[in-house]
């Protein structure tokens, strides 16, 4: 079996990826880590600069943990809708999803059907629960081509030790496009060629504290002027 259950410092599980030799969230804390960096740092972020409806695009669906924390933010704040559109390459087996026990662990086991649904929905079609719409792309990362379509990225990408060349120009370009001016891309990882690489994109970057005992992690936006634009507008 190419993918195991572990449990977490704060009590919630994670997978571990015998393929890629590294787990699906951080072993100091799964849920803390999601809500840390994608829900507070992101979702709430959005919503708390007034936005209504919230296009979301996440790198690496995975066990969907993300997408069920989304959820059930957006359920609390009246009059907003959700539209989540979650890559992922390699989908996780719907058994080992239902092991994870993720909407009882977090305190929400009436959401537990939601989840279902959410990962029995095919790719390609959209499903709606309540005010969230979730959309499954079955498409490597590399081949997404989006053009002005979200307004938050949840890049949650394997680390660069482990899949380097996802955290480079050609994908990190390909999500500044995808961007909406304005937008958000939020991350865990704060390694400091990742955050050069972001900026010569032409991201805003921004290092806020991280999760459980990480240092820091990333926010990065897509300004209405940057460098790079300017410096485009000056070539003849
Ligand atoms: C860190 S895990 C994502 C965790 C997920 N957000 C969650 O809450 O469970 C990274 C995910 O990226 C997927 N992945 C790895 N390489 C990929 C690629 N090139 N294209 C698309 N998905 C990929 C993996 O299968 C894995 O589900």
């Amino acid at each position: 079996m190419d993918l195991t259950s572990v449990v977490t410092d704060d009590g919630s599980t994670t997978l571990f990826s015998e393929k890629f030799q590294v787990s699906y969230h951080s072993l100091q804390g799964a849920v803390d880590e999601s809500i840390t960096v994608f829900v507070s740092a992101g979702l709430d972020k959005l919503l708390l600069n007034g936005y209504r409806r919230v296009r979301v695009l996440e790198m690496g669906f995975g066990t969907g943990l993300n997408a069920l924390l989304s959820y059930i933010r957006g359920l609390s704040v009246s009059d907003i809708q959700i539209q989540y559109t979650g890559i992922e390459a390699y989908p996780v087996p719907a058994d080992l999803i239902t092991s994870l026990q993720y909407p009882a662990q977090i305190g929400y086991a009436q959401h537990a059907e939601a989840f279902t649904a959410m990962h029995e929905a095919p790719a390609d079609k959209t499903l709606t629960i309540n005010n969230f719409q979730l959309l499954k792309k079955q498409v490597l990362f590399e081949d997404i081509d989006y053009q002005n379509e979200f307004d938050l990225i949840y890049f949650d990408a394997f680390a660069p030790n482990t899949q380097p060349e996802l955290w480079e120009s050609e994908l990190l370009s390909k999500m500044y496009r995808a961007l909406a001016t304005e937008g958000l891309l939020v991350t865990y990882c704060s390694k400091g060629s990742f955050k050069r690489n972001l900026k010569a994109e032409g991201f805003q970057v921004e290092a806020l504290p991280g999760p459980a005992r990480k240092r820091e992690m990333t926010r990065a936006w897509k300004s209405s002027t940057t460098i790079k634009d300017i410096k485009s507008k000056l070539k003849f």
